[in-house]
Formats: structure tokens, C-alpha cells, sequence
């Protein structure tokens, strides 16, 4: 097991031991790719959420938001193209009867490749110690050059099978290439075939009047639906945005890595409509504005970077992805696409309804283009928690686990720990309670001792613990004590709001 595997193992046990995150129904064994996140998880999941929102409606006079249902009419999807295109190609080991994605058997392939590689940096690098240059490496050293080619060869036929569709060159690439199921070993793959990722299900009380519908895979189509009723009821003018946070649902082929890929999850979505042709403008402005809203966290700079993707989808025409480095690589966490007039003007052909837009600036009516940011918030709650789960020597014989989560995002901002359970000092503590808790999440605490407590809070992220002592009874002063330096400062109670207000408040960040 490589040290980043071992940690996100280690990651996973804390979260279930904290309250963060569940297998979903774990009582049965749980259900492959579903989780339940618990009280601390719902607490981080609601300020990211607020974070989003905030920042995305709140800031924007001309982003305003939506709760669209789940279940759409099943036209929708066909509009769309998810019926006819939404797909996986799914391919299965004959011995082991495991089913795989057989794009994602050949880009593991590619990282295996790239492992490689990376080894023979390393060791040249401390070969070569100061006078290394890596990029004179990359680009002389035979092997890696080698491999680097077979790398981009790899690459081209698979994107363009997947862009043709056509599956059988996909199948002859594994044979090719050799890959083996990792379970039975062999080779012995079956053709490979499409298999649609929506959830269907059956609308209606009986059989004769039900009829099949979709679980919504993207919250979008909400959104694009619903686009006329709300440009007219807000009164908004182009280019404005709606968003939208929500549940989204999967059937994918392989769920792994816990919380990354699951097969219900949420989504935080953001449709801008623009005038058409100013389209990149906006495409520009929204990469800008999506990482700088990640970077505000302060979870290293160096842990994003974006992915522009070279075969664009029929309905593109430019997509990325913001990129985060998660424990298992650079994965993607949020996608911004500007989409053409593609939605619109499909939902318009189905439904037979205008969806044209007046611009009273150039008194035209046009089928305004559209830029969206689209990103999973469990992947974001991911992200968090990997970043921030840091094992520390406190002293020579003894670790602490802390999550150093971003304060303004911190499941609990402040822990109200009276020292001892009695002396007046319970009654005190609650007072103080009182008083923060309409502004801050607080948690109250007064059983073990006070190096256990606060080992529980740095073990959930609270960012600052408040402990109540008998000289608080004497002077009205506390102990303010950091999470990440686990400094302690006396302050009076007075202060207490002031002081953590700026480091803990939302809007410090936006
Ligand atoms: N409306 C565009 C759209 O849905 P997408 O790239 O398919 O685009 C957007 O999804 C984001 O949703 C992704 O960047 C990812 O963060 C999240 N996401 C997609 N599939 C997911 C899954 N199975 N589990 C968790 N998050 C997922």
C-alpha cells in the first residue's frame, strides 16, 4: 500500500469515527457508491453549501437561485441528449465477472505509465542531487521519452474511439495493450458495450397509468426549463445566471474512492446566459472567478490547476475542469462549459415553446448562449477534509489528529469547555453559551480532561476552543485557544464575539 493510499484509508475510519460520513444502511452491509453524512458532515456540507451560494448569488445582483424538482418529464432527457447519449462503455472480465469502465481500464493504464515515470525522476533526481534539472531530464532521458510517446499514442486512439463511438477499437486497445482484470488476472474480456447511467422509475399509482421517468443526472435541465420563467418573473437582463444546489443521481459503472464517485450526490450549479458570440468573454471570466473562490480557502495554491479538455462535447465549444489534488491524484472537482444555445434551443424544438430572449439593448430576440460552472459539493467536502487532515508530534510521545478545515468552514466554530464540573464554573460556561451561539455553531463539553477535549475538538477542525476557569469567575476573562497553533490567549469575555467574528465569518472569504 503507497503512503497516500494508507492515508486515505486512515481519512475514511476518521470520518465515521468523528460523525462525518457513513456508509449508507451500513446495518445490511451498506449500498455500494450511497453515504449518509452525519452530524459534523451535515455541518460542513451546509457551509459549504452557504459559502457557494453566497458567493455565487449574494454577490452577484444578477445570479439569482432556483429548487427545481428532481423528476422532469421524461422529454427532458431526450432534449438533452441524455437519453440517446449519456453513457459509459462498460466492458466485463469472462473469469472474475467483474464489470469495469473500459475507458477507465485504459487511463489506469496510463498512470501506470506515468508512475513510472515519475520513479525514474526521483531516482535521477537524487542521483544528481542540486544539479538536477528536470525538465533537461524529461526531455532527453530515452526511457522517458519513450514512454511519454506511447502515453500520447494511448491517448489518441482512445478519444478518438470515444468520439466516434466506436467501441470495438476500445476493446482491441485492451487486448493490445494487455490489460488484465485485477481480480482474476486474465485477459478474457467480453465486447465492449454502451450502458446509460440514468435511474429510471415508474411515476403513477397504477400500472395501466404509470409511466417510466428519470432520476435527474445534472440539476442543469432544471434550470434551462425553467429559464423563461424566471428571466421574466426576476425581471432579469442579459447576461444574468441562475443557480442551483441539488441531487443528482448516477448509475456508474465503478463507485470508488468513497465519497468522490457515488451514484447519489449533489450538485451546486450555475447556468449564466449570455448575448451569443460573447460567450468566451464570460467562459474567461468564470475560470477566473471559480479558482479564485477556491483559493480563498488557503488549501494550497499548488493543489489546483485546470484540465482544458481537448474533445469537446457536441453541445461545446470550450470546457474545463478545475483539478484538485486529491490523495489518489489531480481529479476533477468542478467543470465550467460554455454550452452554446444547445439546451435552449433543443427544449425549444421538443416542446415547441420559445425560449428567446428580447435584448432591448439591440432590439433583437435571440436564444441566448450559455456558460456554466458546475461542481460536486461532496467532492468539495472531499477535498476539505483530504487537505486538511494533518497526523502532528505534540511532543516527543505524543500525536495529535487535527483538521485544519478552513475556520469560516469548520463543522463546530467554538468549543465551550468549562475546566472542571463544578465550582460555578458549568453555569458560567452555559452563559457563554448563550450568548455565541445565535452567531457560531458551539459545541458544549465537560466530560474527560481538558487535553482530551481539546484532542476531540482539533479531531473535528473547531477552530478555536473557549475554556472558562476560576479566574473567569474572578475577572470575566476565558482562554482563547488556536487550533492550528494550539496557542492560548487570555481575553476578556467581552471580546470574545469581536475577536473570532473575522477569522470565523463567511463573508471574510467572499
Ligand atoms: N451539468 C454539467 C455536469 O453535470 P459533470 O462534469 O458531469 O457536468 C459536474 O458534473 C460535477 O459534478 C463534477 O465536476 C463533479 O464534481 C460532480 N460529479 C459528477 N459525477 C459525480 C459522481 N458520480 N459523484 C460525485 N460527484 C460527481
Amino acid at each position: 500500500m503507497t503512503n497516500n493510499e494508507d492515508l486515505f484509508k486512515k481519512i475514511i475510519g476518521h470520518c465515521k469515527e468523528y460523525g462525518f460520513v457513513f456508509q449508507s444502511s451500513e446495518i445490511y452491509d451498506g449500498l455500494s457508491a450511497a453515504y449518509d453524512y452525519g452530524p459534523n458532515g451535515v455541518e460542513l456540507k451546509n457551509n459549504i453549501k452557504e459559502y457557494w451560494w453566497k458567493s455565487m448569488v449574494n454577490m452577484h445582483e444578477n445570479i439569482v437561485g432556483i429548487d427545481s424538482s428532481i423528476f422532469m418529464h421524461p422529454t427532458t432527457w431526450k432534449a438533452s441528449g441524455h437519453v440517446d447519449a449519456f453513457n459509459d462503455p462498460l466492458i466485463d472480465n469472462k473469469d472474475s465477472k467483474k464489470r469495469y469502465r473500459a475507458d477507465v481500464l485504459i487511463e489506469n493504464y496510463i498512470q501506470k505509465i506515468e508512475n513510472k515515470i515519475q520513479k525514474d525522476i526521483e531516482k535521477a533526481s537524487k542521483k544528481f542531487g542540486d544539479q538536477f534539472n528536470k525538465n533537461e531530464f524529461i526531455t532527453t532521458n530515452k526511457r522517458v521519452i519513450e514512454r511519454n510517446q506511447k502515453i500520447e499514442e494511448i491517448k489518441k486512439v482512445l478519444t478518438n474511439s470515444l468520439s466516434e463511438n466506436n467501441l470495438s477499437d476500445i476493446k482491441s486497445l485492451i487486448e493490445e495493450l494487455e490489460i488484465k482484470c485485477p481480480i482474476s488476472g486474465t485477459c478474457n474480456w467480453t465486447d465492449v458495450r454502451q450502458f446509460n447511467l440514468m435511474f429510471k422509475t415508474e411515476i403513477g399509482s397504477t400500472s395501466e397509468s404509470s409511466s417510466e421517468i428519470y432520476l435527474r443526472p445534472e440539476t442543469a435541465q432544471g434550470i434551462f426549463v425553467n429559464f423563461l420563467n424566471v428571466q421574466k418573473s426576476s425581471r432579469m437582463k442579459i447576461p444574468f445566471g441562475i443557480a442551483q444546489i441539488g441531487k443528482a443521481f448516477r448509475n456508474e459503472i465503478i463507485a470508488r474512492q468513497f465519497i468522490f464517485r457515488m451514484r447519489e450526490f449533489e450538485q451546486m450549479e450555475m447556468q449564466f446566459f449570455v448575448r451569443p458570440g460573447e460567450e468566451m468573454k464570460w467562459y474567461e471570466y468564470w475560470k477566473k472567478a471559480r479558482l479564485s473562490w477556491h483559493k480563498n480557502l488557503n488549501m494550497g495554491n499548488k493543489n489546483y490547476k485546470f484540465h482544458d479538455h481537448e474533445n469537446l462535447a457536441h453541445y461545446a465549444n470550450a470546457a474545463c475542469d478545475i483539478e484538485f489534488k486529491f490523495p489518489f491524484g489531480f481529479k476533477e472537482l468542478e467543470g465550467i462549459h460554455s454550452r452554446t444555445d444547445f439546451d435552449l434551443k433543443a427544449h425549444m424544438q421538443y416542446s415547441g415553446k420559445k425560449m428567446q430572449y428580447f435584448d432591448p439593448e439591440i432590439n433583437e430576440h435571440y436564444v441566448p448562449y450559455v456558460v456554466e460552472t458546475s461542481i460536486g459539493l461532496d467532492r468539495m467536502f472531499l477535498a476539505i477534509l483530504t487537505s486538511s487532515y494533518v497526523e502532528e508530534m505534540v511532543s516527543d510521545d505524543e500525536k495529535r489528529i487535527v483538521l485544519k478545515i478552513p475556520p469560516q468552514l469548520a463543522p463546530i466554530k467554538l468549543a465551550i469547555l468549562p475546566l472542571t464540573k463544578k465550582d460555578g464554573l458549568p453555569e458560567k460556561a452555559r452563559e457563554i453559551l448563550h450568548s455565541l451561539q445565535t452567531d457560531f455553531k458551539c459545541q458544549y463539553e465537560e466530560k474527560d480532561s481538558i487535553g482530551k477535549r481539546y484532542r476531540r475538538q482539533d479531531a473535528i477542525g473547531t477552530p478555536y476552543c473557549i475554556t472558562i476557569d476560576h479566574e473567569t469567575l474572578d475577572n470575566n476573562s476565558v482562554t482563547l485557544r488556536n487550533r492550528d497553533s494550539m496557542k492560548q490567549e487570555r481575553i476578556k469575555i467581552s471580546e470574545l464575539k469581536s475577536t473570532v467574528l473575522n477569522k470565523l465569518d463567511i463573508s471574510s472569504i467572499l
